[in-house]
């Protein structure tokens, strides 16, 4: 680790330009990246053919020969360019980014350095040249998707483990390099992208990849090209911007300094697997997936949605109707998230994100409030006033008492996924941080909203509102957990209550941890899975001071552990 990190430093010191390092001195490359706030990933090429992700010839142990036969036979006669960039319109996206070459090796470019093309393909024809004029047409930038790691050229090593029968006698990785440079220049030069991003760069190091002498080529031949971590092994601030895949970081993305970094989230729609899969039939929902915009964008990304085009180059309807209605949000809403930066609010006391443009913050209201008001906590500008940004802007009435902000929201005019309040400040907002701690009745009262939902590639718990209340729900995976940092005054003994919502007479495990203690439990039945009922589920004593509860789920029954409502501390008589 330590040589790894002095070689990269070295490297860093040789190669580095400032554009590429945490603090870049020529901001204003980054900007529309910045903005756009949304983004299409495009996973397209011959495994398409094969309709089992774009690693179906790993995943079933396809021999290159016989691999041969989708490169040889891609035919999509029905691409369309301009209706891919009508798409990506409609969408609201504000650029797209397409796999140039993925971990199979085929180009779907015309390329001078392989026969391994669409050129040689049944197709016959260049894929990116028609798309990039498309997209320049519709005024949306295009980037392209590089993957390092290459399974068919024949200097690139190491070979599968499977592929027992194919020598690597002779293989020269360097060689390889100077092949992927090449193409790389290529791309610049006769496509002119506004992206290149790197992907497959697990199996070498920085050195072995050229990362920086890569990188700083690029560069020079596109100064305000943008290239993303994984160039650089996604070592924490280098490349343009950070690419979480297909999960959302707790509290966003930061530089080693602790300045924010500029990132991108990848996610799929789908449960699993970039290219097209012929068998898929679970989606997120259009209303999640509008919602993960919101939330990646409160904390201060941008979403890269991925569809995996047929292999005849049409989109399916599942992924079009869901771009086209998150494009229809976006057309009445989309002054809440571009050109956005991350929320004032450490968390809002509700089911709900903030995302801020100068003096005006975008309430993006998820789960409507019993009461029908919301409070913004600890907001110290003065309100100048306050009204919904879609309908007639008629003001709502709000109250500024104390360091808090009520507003009353209107009966009706709602969306159904989320509804923006715009709240004019007469200056840049200023905010004290949201402290969690005991009530006037002693209690502790930990909603799922105050929680920072923590998890790894593949997230699939998120908050959803079910007519009353907010859950975290859909939670199957182990690795997703709520955590809260609360405060307490005093040392004193709690009951520890759990609400939620669980199906079938429940029986799946989950864990209270505070403070590392941990207190297992079995979920039991509530009436229904949408109404959460609350349980005992054991004592812990805390001393005075700061503490961290986590809710973690140790076993599922029937794909599901439970919607979990809040986590109450009641002190213990
Ligand atoms: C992973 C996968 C790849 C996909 C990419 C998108 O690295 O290997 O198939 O293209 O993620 O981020």
């Amino acid at each position: 680790m330590k040589t790894r990190t002095i070689a990269f430093f070295v490297a860093f010191l040789v190669f580095s330009i400032p554009p590429l390092g945490a603090q870049s001195q020529t901001p204003d490359r980054l900007q529309w990246f910045r903005e756009a706030k949304f983004g299409l990933f495009i996973h397209w090429g011959v495994y398409s053919m094969i309709g089992r992700e774009e690693w179906a010839r790993q995943l079933l142990q396809i021999p290159l020969k016989e691999y041969q036969y989708y490169a040889d036979n891609f035919n999509p006669v029905d691409f369309d360019p301009d209706a891919w960039a009508a798409l990506a319109k409609d969408a609201g996206a504000k650029y797209v980014i397409i796999t140039s070459k993925h971990h199979d090796g085929f180009s779907i470019f015309d390329s001078q350095y392989t026969d391994y093309d669409i050129m040689k393909a049944k197709y016959g024809k260049d894929i990116l040249g028609p798309l990039s004029s498309s997209m320049k047409k519709a005024g949306v930038p295009l980037g392209f998707y590089y993957s390092i790691m290459d399974w068919r050229h024949p200097d690139y090593l190491p070979r599968r483990a499977w592929e027992t029968n194919r020598s690597s006698r002779g293989a020269d990785f360097g060689r390889y390099m100077d092949f992927a440079t090449n193409q790389l220049k290529e791309l610049v030069t006769k496509y002119d992208p506004a992206v290149l991003w790197f992907d497959g760069e697990w199996e070498h190091s920085n050195e072995e990849q050229r990362a920086f002498a890569i990188g700083k080529m690029l560069l020079g031949m596109k100064p305000t090209l943008l290239i993303n971590d994984r160039l650089f092994k996604r070592e924490p601030g280098y490349g343009d911007f950070g690419t979480p895949e297909n999960y959302v970081p707790a509290t966003g993305v930061r530089n080693p300094d602790g300045s924010p970094r500029l990132w991108e989230a990848c996610c799929t729609m789908n449960w699993n697997g970039w290219g097209y899969n012929r068998t898929e039939t679970e989606f997120h929902s259009a209303s999640q997936l509008l919602r993960q915009l919101i939330e990646i964008v409160s904390k201060g990304g941008n979403l890269l949605l991925n569809v995996g085009p047929q292999p005849d180059g049409r989109i399916q309807a599942d992924f079009v109707a869901r771009l086209r209605r998150m494009g229809e949000w976006l057309k009445t809403n989309g002054e809440a998230i571009y050109g956005t930066t991350a929320s004032v609010f450490e968390r809002l006391p509700f089911f709900g994100r903030c995302t801020v443009k100068g003096n005006k913050l975008y309430v993006h209201v998820m789960g409507w409030p019993a009461d029908g008001r919301i409070r913004l906590p600890g907001l110290k500008t003065d309100v100048k006033k306050t009204y919904l940004l879609t309908g007639p802007g008629r003001p709502l009435t709000f109250k500024q008492t104390g360091k808090d902000v009520i507003i009353t929201l209107p009966e009706r005019e709602r969306d159904p996924d989320a509804t923006v309040v715009v709240v004019e400040l007469q200056g840049p907002p200023e905010v004290e941080p949201y402290k969690i701690g005991p009530e006037r009745n002693g209690r502790v009262e930990l909603p799922v909203y105050l929680a920072d939902i923590q998890s790894e590639m593949g997230q699939r718990a998120y908050l959803d509102h079910f007519y009353r209340t907010t859950m975290l729900a859909n939670w199957q995976n182990v690795n997703d957990y709520p955590e809260w940092v609360f405060t307490t005054d005093k040392a004193e003994a709690f009951d520890i209550l759990a609400s939620y919502a669980s199906m079938s007479g429940g029986q799946a495990g989950y864990e209270v941890e505070v403070d590392g203690q941990k207190i297992a439990a079995k979920t039991e039945s509530s009436p229904s899975v949408y109404f959460p009922k609350t349980f005992p589920v054991g004592k812990v004593t805390l001393g005075a001071g700061e503490h961290k509860l986590r809710v973690r789920i140790t076993s599922i029954v029937n794909n599901h552990a439970m919607n979990l409502e809040k986590v109450v501390l009641v002190p213990a008589k």
